[in-house]
């Protein structure tokens, strides 16, 4: 007969394992079934920025979804500063309230990036650091875009960053090089089958961990 038991595995852990697992199965038919909520974060906010080309591209395949739910965060409608504070000004308050209802009410999120000096914008950071619970325990789907590396290098920034945060980031990517020569003037992608996919395959996995987390938060608080 095989052991399946690990020999690492104490007789107090396996309890505690056996009474997770039954929490989980009684917690399970309870669920919520809602659409999960998918903040799309729209990164760049520099004047004649290409983003929204690559935003609207995006959101026609979420809004294709019916298990999703979109609100849009585009950095460009609110005006964050650099300087953090624990006690914002009533103007600040009044930008970080265009933005912080809805990283908190997200279930998961895509953050659409372009590569500024091969990392992600300032205004990007800027949201990330002026939140914390916001983003814990959720997933996080990278949409890139730029010149030769497609993004790629901001992505890569960014993953470090959010794990602090306690957020999950979702490995594959859609990331677009030379992105303005992709799509034609009325933003429609001019060879969309690959970049498709790739959307699918990112949804597909954003979708899985979004539900897991919901789930699992649902029979216990994070961290708890
Ligand atoms: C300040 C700045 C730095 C850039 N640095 C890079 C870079 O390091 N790598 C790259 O591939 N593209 C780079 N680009 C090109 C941008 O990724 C590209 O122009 C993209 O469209 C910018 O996004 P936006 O138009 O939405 O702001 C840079 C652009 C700007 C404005």
């Amino acid at each position: 007969m095989t052991e399946t038991t690990s020999p690492s595995v104490t007789a107090e852990s396996a309890s505690s394992a056996a009474e997770l697992a039954a929490e989980f199965a009684a917690a399970s038919a309870s669920v919520s079934a809602a659409p999960l909520r998918v903040a799309v974060v729209i990164g760049s906010n520099r004047e004649g920025r290409f983003g929204p080309v690559v935003a609207e591209w995006l959101l026609a395949r979420v809004r294709e979804r019916t298990d999703l739910a979109v609100d849009v965060v585009d950095l460009a409608d609110a005006d964050l500063p650099t300087s953090l504070s624990f006690s914002p000004s009533d103007a600040v308050s009044a930008e970080l309230a265009k933005v912080t209802p809805k990283l908190a009410a997200a279930d998961a999120f895509i953050v659409l990036t372009p590569e500024y000096n091969h990392s992600y914008p300032a205004s990007l950071k800027s949201l990330i650091d002026w939140h914390g619970a916001e983003w814990q325990a959720k997933p996080v789907a990278f949409v890139s875009y730029g010149g030769l590396s497609g993004g790629l290098r901001a992505v890569e920034h960014l993953r470090p960053v959010l794990a602090e945060l306690h957020a999950v980031t979702i490995r594959d990517t859609v990331s677009f090089h030379n992105a303005g020569a992709l799509f034609d003037d009325a933003g429609n992608h001019r060879d969309p089958a690959s970049a498709d996919a790739a959307a699918k395959t990112l949804l597909d996995q954003l979708t899985w961990w979004a539900w897991a987390l919901r789930s699992a938060k649902e029979v216990r608080p994070y961290g708890s």
